[in-house]
């Protein structure tokens, strides 16, 4: 999965300035990609067959008081409108907005089952990227299934596969801040797979790349070819990005 939905918060970041010059030459390489329904109306062509992971939480920014005052913001009516094939949900285990989140993505849940759409919750951490322990991201991951979550976007983390395996539903990848190195974005999505990850949801460390389609193309070949972290090293071969 192809994640281009942090404008919701966090407006125009490097590299998603201009959403549709930045998803649109991407979108042959993804099996979905993430965003939220302003972008796809203005900036994803109409005919596009990607399957659409559509954000529906939001209400607050990077410049606002504090991260995790969210809320659904967008009608299920209009997600069926839009054909999308699952909606996207952030949850803030053990911040003051846990109760609020947690208790609509029950309410989410509710109405996704009601049309027989799917639910990605997102265990997101606002700014403390620290709290990315495996206690707290087996903590989040759980509480989100046993709330009905369909599938689950988290981070990777050490002794990610005692997580795995008390996580019942699957969980995909978030690849978070640019990393330094190609190899080490590349090394995260290997580790993630082999630990038992059903797949990715990259986004900063795909587009903020200066290869993004290189780099999506070798991150592909790691979950869909079982390429090693070198092998798809090799993938990452300058290409133009048509404007
Ligand atoms: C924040 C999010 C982001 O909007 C985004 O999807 C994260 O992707 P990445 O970390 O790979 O840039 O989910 O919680």
């Amino acid at each position: 999965m192809l994640a281009v939905d942090h404008g919701y918060f966090l407006g125009p970041i490097r590299g998603l300035e201009n959403p549709r010059r930045t998803i649109n030459p991407l979108l042959p390489y993804v099996d979905a990609v993430m965003l939220t329904r302003g972008i796809l109306r203005t900036s994803i062509d109409p005919e596009t067959d990607v399957p659409v992971v559509l954000r529906v939480s939001g209400g607050n920014t990077i410049d606002g008081p504090v991260l995790g005052n969210e809320e659904i913001v967008t009608a299920v009516d209009d997600a069926i409108r839009l054909n999308v094939s699952a909606l996207a949900f952030s949850i803030y285990v053990g911040t003051e907005f846990e109760h609020q989140t947690l208790k609509a993505l029950a309410r989410l849940v509710d109405a996704g089952e009601r049309y027989g759409i799917p639910i990605l919750a997102v265990t997101a951490v606002g700014r403390e990227l620290e709290k990315r322990t495996a206690k707290y991201i087996g903590l989040a991951c759980r509480v989100a299934a046993e709330l009905g979550a369909h599938f689950i976007k988290t981070y990777y983390t050490e002794d990610f596969h005692r997580v795995v395996d008390s996580v019942p539903v699957p969980l995909v990848i978030a690849g978070g801040p640019k990393l330094e190195t190609d190899l080490d974005v590349l090394q995260l999505a290997y580790n993630a797979v082999s630990e038992g990850a059903a797949g990715i949801d990259f986004g900063r460390n795909v587009f903020q790349n200066p290869n993004p389609i290189g780099m999506i193309k070798a991150l592909r070949g790691i979950v869909h070819e079982g390429l090693t972290p070198n092998e798809a090293l090799e993938l990452l071969k300058p290409e133009k990005i048509k404007a």
